[in-house]
Order: structure tokens, then sequence, then C-alpha cells
């Protein structure tokens, strides 16, 4: 197996070293310039979309049913930092290009009515915009959902939200273009499933005065789960389209093709631990090739500086994401999932249970927790049959958990 660079064994957790040697920084002056073309983030278009021919072609195929009268609307399913937003963003420029009009809005945590005014504003900007794009200029969450978190008090949302869809549906639906509303990160609202049921009547009564729309909301795999009752007619209406790790040729692409075009070049060894430590996971794609290209020496990235680099983004990640997630676990929790994170396979649910119970964790608690953890995202759950198998493949967070639990 390929070793985790700077893993340290447990009982003896290396430290995290913020601070480059100083050789490293005064060879790095030397470095030609170039600016960093990686972008970590969060719903910031990537240097290169690598992969998602896939789901880009699902979703052109119902765009291509809605305009059909066959309206198919979708739920754009994955994991936190997995690559939705990127997604939603890159198939608004794409269907705007073919001249359709296009919404894009962000939920945040705010009730279902404040919700769907802004969605009203963000319609009406679109209706406003309409007109030649200068399509060179992508502002990423512009003004659509800019507008979508304006509060406007409005006695029926619902009520302006079909006049405004109407609206912008009429306009458009004069020369054979679409009207496409892409809601980002839905599972943010409170009441999750009140607004996707809403949405839902809104666009049937659309339908039955034959003004075809599409919605894609996009959330966590867990969105229909945590809907409950009205599970059932939405995952129906709202088809899930699920999206995962990038494979790892796609992976190679998105580190490569960026640094092709500066003149810092990437050691493959360094291309291959990158795609490997990152399983596929565009955010840690794009934060390790933004941590190895800034340590470049004579513009050139080794094994030598990655391992450097790989330090830095660990930490950076660790600060970012893992301490917050870390911090909001019970205790059983922390215990529970520091037993999966003892392995890299998958282990059935019994013999985690078991091994729990050795610390003193009862194994119903043990049971529960496995299924919080893995509704979280924070474990894999891997079905097979009744009984799951759990996991944790993420490397740079099972690195975390052991420098956690091997702490005194
Ligand atoms: N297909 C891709 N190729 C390369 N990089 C990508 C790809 N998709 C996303 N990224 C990068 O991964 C990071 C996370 O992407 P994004 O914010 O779209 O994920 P998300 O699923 O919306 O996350 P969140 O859980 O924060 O909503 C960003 O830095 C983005 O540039
Ligand atoms: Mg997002």
């Amino acid at each position: 197996m390929h070793t985790l660079a700077g893993e340290a064994p447990c009982g003896a957790p290396r430290p995290i070293h913020l601070k480059r040697p100083l050789f490293l920084e005064l060879k790095q002056l030397k470095q030609t310039r170039s600016t960093n073309p990686f972008r970590p983030g969060s719903g910031i278009l990537p240097p290169l979309l690598a992969g998602r021919e896939r789901e880009t072609a699902i979703f052109e195929a119902r765009v291509a049913r809605t305009r059909e009268g066959q309206p198919q609307h979708t739920a754009l399913l994955g994991e936190w930092a997995i690559g939705k937003t990127t997604l939603l963003m890159h198939w608004r420029r794409l269907r705007q290009q073919a001249g359709d009009a296009v919404v894009l809005s962000m939920a945040y945590p705010q009730s279902s009515d404040e919700f769907l005014a802004g969605l009203v504003n963000a319609i009406d900007a679109e209706l406003a915009t309409d007109g030649p794009r200068n399509l060179e200029v992508e502002l990423g969450l512009d003004i659509g959902v800019a507008n979508a978190r304006i509060r406007r008090r409005s006695r029926d949302p619902e009520r302006e939200l079909r006049a405004a869809l109407r609206r912008l549906i009429e306009h458009h639906a004069r020369d054979g273009r679409s009207v496409i509303v892409l809601l980002d990160d839905v599972d943010l609202l409170p009441m999750t499933g009140d607004v996707l049921l809403r949405l839902r009547a809104c666009a049937l009564e659309l339908y039955a005065a034959d003004l075809p729309l599409a919605f894609l909301v996009a959330a966590s795999a867990g969105l229909f789960d945590g809907v409950r009752s009205a599970h059932e007619p939405l995952v129906r209406f709202f088809e899930p389209l699920s999206i995962g790790p990038l494979d790892p040729g796609d992976a190679t692409r998105a580190i490569i093709g960026p640094v092709e075009e500066t003149v810092v070049r990437f050691d493959s060894a360094v291309v291959a631990e990158i795609v490997e430590l990152a399983g596929g996971r565009p955010y840690y794609l794009q934060k390790l090739g933004y941590f190895a290209f800034d340590a470049a020496v004579d513009g050139r990235v080794t094994r030598a500086e990655f391992a450097v680099a790989f330090e830095r983004a660990f930490a950076s990640v660790s600060q970012e994401i893992f301490a917050a997630r870390w911090a909001g676990m019970s205790p059983i929790d922390r215990q529970v999932v520091a037993v999966v994170a003892r392995s890299t396979e998958p282990r059935p649910s019994g013999a985690i249970e078991a091994e729990a119970h050795r610390l003193g964790v009862r194994p119903g608690a043990a049971r529960l927790a496995l299924r919080r953890l893995a509704a979280r995202g924070h474990i894999d759950r891997v079905a097979s049959g009744h009984r799951g198998r759990y996991a944790v493949r993420d490397r740079l967070f099972q690195r975390y958990l052991e420098l956690q639990t091997c702490e005194p």
C-alpha cells in the first residue's frame, strides 16, 4: 500500500510542521514565478473541470425531454465538497450558451417563505437581464444568488413564485427556449420537505397550463432520508442523480492539465501520490495541488517538496474541516469513529461493535453511532445485505482521527 506522506505510527504522532525548513524557503525564492492555478474552496470553478460527462449527459437528456413537453426534475446528490455547486455553475453556463433561461439560487438556513421570496427575486433578475450575455465573464455565484438573499415580505410567496415563473417561461417559450431553475444546498433549509413539496405543486400547476420548466435541487446524499413522510412523492418527482469521487484518470487530468498551463512541473510520482491520497475527492485534489504548486523548487515538485506540501495541505484541511467535525461529535461517536478508522478495509458492524464494547461502549449505542456517522458522511457504509460494513475511506480524515486518538 502507498504510504501516506508524513505518516506516523500510532503512539508517536508526528508533529505537523506549519513552517517549512529555511533552506526550502530560500531555494523557493529562486523559482520562476507563476500564478498558482489550483482553486481549493467551495463553489469556486476549478481550473479544469474533470470528469462528470455521465452526469452532464443525463442532465442534458432531462432538459431535452423537458423541452419536448415531458418535464424531468433532478435531485443532484453528493457528499460535502464533491463538486455539486461546480456542476451547477458548469451546467448553467452550458444552458445559457444554448440560449436557455437559467436561474441559480442558493438556500440558507431560512424559513420556507423567505427562501421562496428570494427565489422570486432571482427569477425577476433573470428576466431583467435577458439579452446577449458576455459569457466570458463568469462571476461565479452572481446576481441570481445574491438576490436570493433579499428577504422580502410577501403574503403568498408560492403564488408570487408561480407568477414569476410563468412570466419567465412565457417570455422564453416563444423562441423555443427552456427555463431551468437550479437550487443549491436545499438541505440547509430547516423545512426542506416543505419547500420541495411547494416547488412540486408549483411545477405541476405550470404543466397544467402547458408551461414546462425543469427544477434541479442539489443537496447532500441523505436529502430524502431527512424528509420522511414526503419521501415517496418527492423522490419520484426530483429524480436522484448522484455524484461521487472522480475516477483516477479524471483526477490525474485535474492535476496535470492546470499545471501544464504554467512553468511548473510535478514529477509523475507526485501526481500519482496526489491522486491516491485524494481518493477522487475534487476538493482534496485542489488542496493538494495548490500546496504542491506552492512548494515548487526551481519550477519542479519532487516527492521531497510534496512531503512538505502535504503537511501544509493536511494542516489546512484539519483546521478548516476536521476540527469542527470532531468538536461536533459526541464522546461515543468519537470512540466509534476511532475504531472504524483503525482499518482501511470495510469491516462488519458486528466486529466494530465488539471492539467498541471492549472500550466500554454498549453494542446498541455503537450501532446507532455507526448509523449517525454514516448519515453525516463521516464514515463510509458498504451495503452488504442487512448489516453494513464500515470504513473511513477518506485518507486525510483517517490520518486526522489517528492523530486525535493517539494523543495522550
Ligand atoms: N470536476 C471537478 N474537477 C476538478 N475540480 C473540481 C471538480 N468539481 C469540483 N472541483 C473543486 O472542488 C472543490 C469543491 O467543489 P464544490 O464547492 O463545487 O463542491 P460542493 O459539493 O458544492 O461542496 P459543498 O459541500 O461545500 O456544497 C472546489 O475547489 C472546486 O473547484
Ligand atoms: Mg456547494
